[in-house]
């Protein structure tokens, strides 16, 4: 008798207790301060909604590896986790895994976000996730180097880069140091690949792989060309480790003092700026260098995340609740002001603590708002796949086992198979 009043009560409790204690899981990224950040803002939404519990779980650093964990949660239709931040070339491919946060709120703040984020995170008239930080690639480079290697500015063309890496690269190591590199960016077979590239040949006039429309653009002299240049990096200007390399790895090595030139994300550059870092008043960020064709122009990935509520949770207008309140106006506010990651709210943009602590937010607001996009609404559902196929080229020239030449018309053949589009020119 007294086992069965014992079970009995704890079930009354735990049954009260689950109506009154409610649990929210966001899975947060982790690269640099990311998931200080959020567990932080997890913090003050517990404090102003006592009786919720907000988790935090930490996902792995690269956008590949974490879409693999999420899609092991969307197969099991798992209520594990509530929130998920998602990558801004995500929302087509897995659009059938959220709810539509216009029916949880979203309708009132959706117009302070940059409009075409939006769009993008739109899936059939339904907001799939709300627009949490947005980012653009951006050249570092050290400007004390600079200086003492004789160079007026930062380069303007993937040549001139080249050979101002090698030049300062060559002193450094004539100098005694031995680890020192050229230019660190991200050359391992995974999304980041497919961003570094994209730039590269973007700025070479050689498109964006597969066009807005769908036209198979990828396979054209001008791509060949930067990437056969950028081949030529590895083992001369940047590590033969590079082509392991995710943007972690490329920050400690710019951060620790190693290199002149890194490609990177803005996340870079309040932690190289902290006390500790070897690199901090000694270095800048611009836009990434120009192809070295006719026309040229410098071109940055567009990437960023959102933060959308899963179909499978037991209580997704708390998870919107939650979503939307990471992604107010005061979170991107300390986000930007303490992980220089940038808003996707606009009016952010002209606030003066924001632009104190990252004021390139202000001088290179044209980079993100024109940023070259990967195909990702074109190909969906299909996306993810097709930047595996490119990447896996690329990182075949960038290995020696291919030509860019040879390896760009097998990519051709593959993109048509896989999408079914035709080909055509940029
Ligand atoms: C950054 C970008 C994201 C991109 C990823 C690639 O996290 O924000 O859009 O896919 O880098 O590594």
């Amino acid at each position: 008798m007294r086992i069965v009043l014992l079970s009995l009560s704890l079930a009354v409790a735990l049954a009260l207790g689950s109506a009154v204690a409610q649990t929210v899981t966001v899975a947060g990224g982790a690269v640099g301060q990311e998931l200080e950040l959020t567990r932080a803002a997890a913090d003050r939404y517990m404090q102003e909604n006592p009786g919720v519990t907000v988790e935090v779980l930490e996902v792995p650093d690269l956008a590949d590896n974490r879409l693999g964990l999420y899609l092991q949660f969307f197969e099991a239709q798992s209520s594990e986790v509530d929130v998920y931040q998602i990558d801004v070339i995500w929302p087509g491919d897995l659009a059938v895994h959220f709810v539509d946060l216009y029916d949880y709120g979203a309708r009132d703040v959706a117009d302070q976000h940059f409009p075409a984020i939006v769009e993008n995170n739109t899936v059939d008239g339904r907001l799939i996730g709300i627009p949490w930080f947005t980012d653009a690639g951006l050249l570092y480079y050290r400007t004390d180097l600079l200086e003492e290697y004789g160079f007026d500015g930062p380069p303007e063309t993937w040549a001139e880069l080249t050979e101002m890496a090698q030049t300062i690269q060559d002193g450094e190591r004539a100098a005694g140091q031995s680890d020192f590199w050229g230019f660190v960016w991200q050359g391992n077979a995974y999304e980041g690949l497919t961003t570094n590239a994209l730039e590269w040949i973007a700025s070479n006039e050689g498109g964006s792989i597969i066009s807005p429309d769908g036209v198979i653009t990828v396979n054209n002299s001008n791509a060949v060309e930067i990437t056969d240049l950028a081949a030529s990096w590895v083992g001369t200007i940047s590590p033969p480790g590079v082509t392991g390399f995710g943007e972690e790895d490329a920050r400690n090595m710019w951060q620790a003092g190693n290199a002149a030139f890194m490609r990177n994300w803005p996340y870079a550059y309040s932690l190289g700026q902290q006390d500790g870092s070897a690199v901090a008043g000694n270095f800048d960020v611009r836009p990434l260098p120009a192809g070295d064709t006719m026309g040229g122009e410098p071109a940055a990935t567009l990437g960023g995340w959102q933060l959308g509520v899963s179909r499978y949770s037991n209580n997704p207008e708390l998870a919107a609740d939650v979503a939307l309140f990471l992604a107010s106006y005061d979170e991107q506010k300390v986000r930007a002001v303490e992980g220089s990651l940038n808003p996707t709210i606009m009016a952010l943009y002209e606030d003066a603590d924001v632009l104190e602590a990252v004021p390139f937010f202000g001088s290179l607001f044209d980079v993100f708002t024109n940023a070259v996009a990967r195909p990702s609404t074109a190909t969906a559902p299909n996306y993810a796949q097709v930047s595996s196929a490119f990447y896996t080229a690329i990182h075949s020239v960038l290995t020696g086992q291919e030509d860019a030449e040879t390896a760009l018309a097998l990519l051709e053949i593959d993109l048509e198979a896989l999408t079914g589009f035709p080909t055509g020119t940029p």
